[in-house]
């Protein structure tokens, strides 16, 4: 399927109550921040067993530091592009509007959305593995690695490694949002990561519009009754710019 309908889809966007995004690496990738699964792909340089694993942070933490702070490093100075602050500025548009991301880049937050569901976490907390204390970081890389708590207890990074589970109460208002929502984005995400790629299924069972905004085919596509194959920095305004005309 391939639509490319900004009209209909802002008509759709236009009276809806309940509005819920997700968004995935790609939303970030024109500001400059690696995607995990594209040719320069993260994971096609590192392996996420070594990297993103419990396994791996107990084995060699010092070793998976230095992953996490290269990419602190590498994002620290970017900027969120249009694509982030069109959603920051329909948190203030729609009645509900629930923006759910598996980024942990936090970009959405620098573009002023005041809710993210954050549920892959974020690299800009640090998580103590002894007294469990989240403290909210400067976005820099890190003076020490690897760092150390109060309590002398060793820091991790506040993300979701394979094998983990999700933060529960970020999931929960999640699946509600994709269960109650009238339209639901499906943005940057190339929707093989369970158990985020169920949310676009879950809105669509329950009746939502679903919409995909992604330059490459993914598996959600066939379930969207529009897909816009090109860039979130340029779309998500397109639809803004229609929705505010209507
Ligand atoms: P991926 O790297 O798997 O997918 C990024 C998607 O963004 C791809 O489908 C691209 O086609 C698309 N894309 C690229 N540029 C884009 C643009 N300008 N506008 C819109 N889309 C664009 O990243 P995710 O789906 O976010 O998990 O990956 C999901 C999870 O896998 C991540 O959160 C991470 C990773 O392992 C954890 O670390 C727990």
């Amino acid at each position: 399927m391939e639509i490319r309908d900004i009209e209909r889809a802002a008509e759709i966007l236009r009276p809806a109550k309940r509005v819920a995004v997700l968004t995935g690496a790609g939303i970030s990738a024109e500001s400059g921040v690696p995607t995990f699964r594209g040719p320069d792909g993260l994971w096609r340089r590192f392996r996420a067993e070594d990297l993103a694993t419990p396994e791996a942070f107990a084995d060699d933490p010092k070793l998976v530091w230095e992953w996490y702070d290269w990419r602190r490093g590498k994002i620290a100075g970017v900027a969120p592009n249009p694509g982030h602050t069109t959603l920051a500025k329909w948190e203030r548009r729609f009645p509900s509007f629930t923006l759910i991301t598996q980024n942990v880049d936090g970009l959405h937050v620098l573009a002023g959305s005041r809710h993210v569901l954050e549920i892959h976490g974020s690299l800009w907390r640090t998580r103590c593995s002894v007294c469990r204390e989240v403290r909210e970081d400067r976005r820099a890389p890190l003076a020490e690695l690897p760092p150390l708590c109060f309590c002398e207890g060793l820091l991790r990074p506040d993300v979701v490694w394979f094998g983990e589970t999700l933060p529960m109460e970020a999931w929960r208002m999640a699946e509600t949002a994709a269960e109650e929502s009238a339209v639901f984005l499906v943005v940057g995400t190339s929707s093989v990561v369970a158990p985020a790629s169920s949310l676009g299924l879950v809105a669509a069972r329950a009746g939502a519009h679903l919409f995909e905004i992604n330059p490459e085919a993914t598996p959600m596509a066939p379930l969207a009754e529009g897909v816009f194959r090109t860039s979130a920095s340029i779309v998500l305004p397109e639809i803004a710019r229609a929705l505010g005309a209507g």
